[in-house]
């Protein structure tokens, strides 16, 4: 561990499929081929991590479940990952066995939403960067995540309904922290636009930009009112706004192979979308040595 204050980076969305988990990958290996330590917790009863990192289904005793149980001795389930191209990320699987841990936190009390956030401090991860890949249902496993935060992104799949969806998250995020009495409240990095196909007529009218011709740059869409855009009402709600993730078949393929596209096409175009992301979380980390 490098940093003296840790960053738990809760990714968030109240859409399925909006690219959580493979934002969570991604930032994993963009963070930890740095020389950072970096953990993912997977709170998703889905299990999908293991796909994206190469891993079978972890049975109970060597995933989640075990450490949200009442009995948790500090001995996690670590599982290294990648390791022939890094030894610095390492995950905790969930998977169909959260299911009993989540029947757990919703038949008691309020503060059982504080189960990982007092694991966190009773048994310190070593890491200097923790990602919590959470399910798209928030509740509870959303909570469980935003009581443990200490920073979130919320990745958004840029569809119409997708202004109220921001407005709605923005809603349930100060209500939980308020709920949880969460303080200092966990911070909103900002939000990502993921997924996102500028061949798409509606993706540029959302997101008022299109790719320049011949450079393929992203800019501006000069026949789009910027007040107009998803971006723009982000803003407006009063927070940051990531420059897009491109919809890439690479990433699918990528997964295929359980492996980062930064590891399945180095100098692919489609990773480096995440910079504005990593450097963020690099800025905060480096601040913190
Ligand atoms: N930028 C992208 N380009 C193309 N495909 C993507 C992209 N991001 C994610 N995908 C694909 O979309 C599917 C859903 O992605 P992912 O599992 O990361 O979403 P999620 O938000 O974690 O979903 P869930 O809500 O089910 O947990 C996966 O097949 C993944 O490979
Ligand atoms: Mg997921």
């Amino acid at each position: 561990m490098r940093v003296k204050k840790q960053i738990r980076l809760a990714i968030q969305s109240n859409a399925g499929g909006s690219g959580k988990t493979t934002m969570a990958v991604h930032l994993a290996y963009a963070i930890g081929v740095k020389g950072y330590k970096v953990t993912v917790i997977e709170l998703d009863q889905s299990g999908s991590l293991k796909r994206f990192v190469g891993l079978e289904p972890a049975p109970p005793h060597k995933s989640m479940a075990k450490v949200l149980e009442k009995e948790f001795d500090g001995n996690y389930p670590f599982v290294s990952i990648w390791t022939d191209h890094l030894k610095t990320v390492n995950v905790l699987q969930g998977g169909a066995s959260l299911e009993g841990s989540i029947q757990a936190i919703i038949s008691t009390l309020a503060s059982k939403y504080h189960v990982l956030a007092h694991c966190l401090e009773d048994y310190p991860i070593a890491s200097d960067l923790i990602i919590l890949d959470t399910p798209a249902s928030l509740e509870p496993m959303g909570k469980v995540a935003l009581a443990a935060a200490t920073h979130v992104l919320i990745p958004i799949k840029p569809e119409f309904k997708d202004t109220d969806g921001a407005a709605e998250l923005i809603r349930w995020y100060n209500n939980t922290v308020k709920e949880l009495r969460l303080k200092p409240k966990p911070e909103i990095i900002g939000f990502v636009p993921t997924r996102v196909d500028l061949d798409f007529g509606p993706h540029k009218n959302i997101l008022g930009v299109e790719r320049e011709k011949g450079t393929g740059k992203v800019i501006r869409k000069k026949n789009v009112p910027e007040e107009e855009t998803l971006p723009y009402y982000i803003q407006v709600l009063g927070y940051d706004c990531f420059p897009i993730v491109r919809e890439s078949s690479e990433y699918i393929n990528a997964s295929g192979y359980g492996l980062p596209l930064q590891i399945h096409r180095p100098g692919n175009n489609a990773a480096k979308d995440l910079n504005p992301i990593v450097n963020r979380l690099l800025k905060t980390l480096r601040e913190s040595i």
